[in-house]
């Protein structure tokens, strides 16, 4: 008799997951704060909270599809409900966009280093990712692109700011990847924390195969209730409807996204609270020699701690032992020695700062002594 795992198809098979071992390391260690997963480290709002516990009750009920979450999102971009569909958080979204254009064996189009998960999924549903490394500056390495597109491309990845490298991508750059007529996923999970927040939502009505992903977890704080959101033009709403799973957000969740939503003040003090611990990160690690911290325009910042002439992975594990979670890049299509830290609290900020700080200290110690 065959094993089960010989009928698994192949691409499933031989596929490399996402993997997402550090989230359940984190919370076997609720001591060690978390400044690897680019959440809000802010609790969700009092408002938050009520409307959780109120759809709580209501918790033998199946939910709907949150027609209005769908029409307060869609409004909020200068859109419709028919403009929105919902996903339990936005990498079920990533998942849904791939399913509907991909066939196995077509092709993705990825700059990299960027969110592995849209690499991950495309490998997942037998799609080829096509990566092309960005330029050493980390931008988009626009010829490479361009020239990397094939008759089997289906669909282009953009993230922008883009996670982890926290960069924008030019208007021009963008309007010549949308003249190929190709769908584009234009990934805005931290639209809002733009130094002057700009979305690219407004092209979609020249591009239609445009599509524009948000999240609810990063500015607005609500990773865990899971909630994120596809802005596209309603004629492909309608087929992403029908390959994304119904009821896919639970009543909680739903509940939580309004209330979120709707909550202005809390909204904005969350924003403020990482443009200012951002810039704290940015401008001290770049007073440090030898360190060099990018520019963000997301709740992280990425830091270039080469010099120490340690792996990602060993400067990640020795700030775990003292305390604080990171991300480390190695695994990210990126060099070695490239750390990202999310900014947190001023509290959180101020605690990795010292720290890492320390850190570097000892680490020039040893390299002398
Ligand atoms: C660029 C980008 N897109 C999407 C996501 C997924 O967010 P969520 O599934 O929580 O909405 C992330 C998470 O880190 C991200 O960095």
């Amino acid at each position: 008799m065959k094993s089960p795992i010989e009928y698994i198809v192949p691409w499933v098979r031989e596929s490399e997951p996402y993997s997402a071992r550090h989230m359940d390391v984190a919370w076997q260690n609720p001591g060690i704060l978390r400044m690897m997963s680019n959440e809000n480290l802010l609790p969700p709002s009092p408002k938050v909270l009520k409307a959780v516990e109120e759809a709580s009750r209501l918790g033998n009920l199946y939910p709907g599809s949150g027609p209005e979450l769908r029409q307060k999102l869609g409004e909020m971009a200068g859109l419709s409900g028919d403009n929105v569909v919902l996903g339990n958080g936005s990498t079920d979204i990533i998942n849904l966009v791939i399913n509907t254009f991909i066939a196995p064996g077509e092709e993705a189009l990825i700059s990299v280093p960027t969110f592995p998960m849209y690499e991950s999924r495309v490998r997942i549903s037998g799609g080829v990712p096509v990566l092309v490394p960005v330029r050493p500056d980390f931008y988009w390495d626009m010829p490479a692109l361009l020239e990397a597109v094939t008759g089997k491309t289906k669909l282009i990845f953009i993230c922008s700011p883009n996670n982890p490298t926290g960069n924008q991508i030019d208007e021009g750059d963008l309007l010549k990847l949308l003249e190929l007529g190709i769908p584009l996923f234009f990934d805005e999970a931290y639209y809002e924390l733009e130094n002057e927040p700009r979305t690219r939502a407004y092209l979609m009505k020249d591009y239609p195969h445009m599509v524009v992903n948000r999240t609810l977890s990063k500015s607005y704080g609500l990773a865990g209730f899971r909630v994120g959101y596809l802005l596209c033009e309603a004629s492909l709403a309608n087929y992403f409807n029908r390959v994304k799973i119904s009821w896919n957000l639970s009543l909680v969740a739903i509940a939580a996204a309004l209330a979120g939503i709707c909550d202005e003040e809390d909204a904005r003090i969350k924003r403020q609270t990482i443009l200012d611990g951002r810039e704290l990160i940015y401008a001290e690690i770049n007073q440090v020699p030898g360190l060099r911290a990018f520019p963000s325009e997301g709740n992280f910042v990425l830091i270039d701690a080469s010099a120490l002439g340690k792996t990602s992975q060993e400067i990640m594990t020795a700030m775990a032992e003292r305390g604080i979670f990171l991300r480390p890049m190695g695994g990210h299509h990126m060099p070695l020695g490239f750390i990202r830290v999310t900014v947190g609290t001023p509290e959180h900020n101020r605690l990795f700062l010292d720290l890492f700080k320390g850190y570097v200290d000892e680490c020039a110690q040893v390299t002398r002594g």
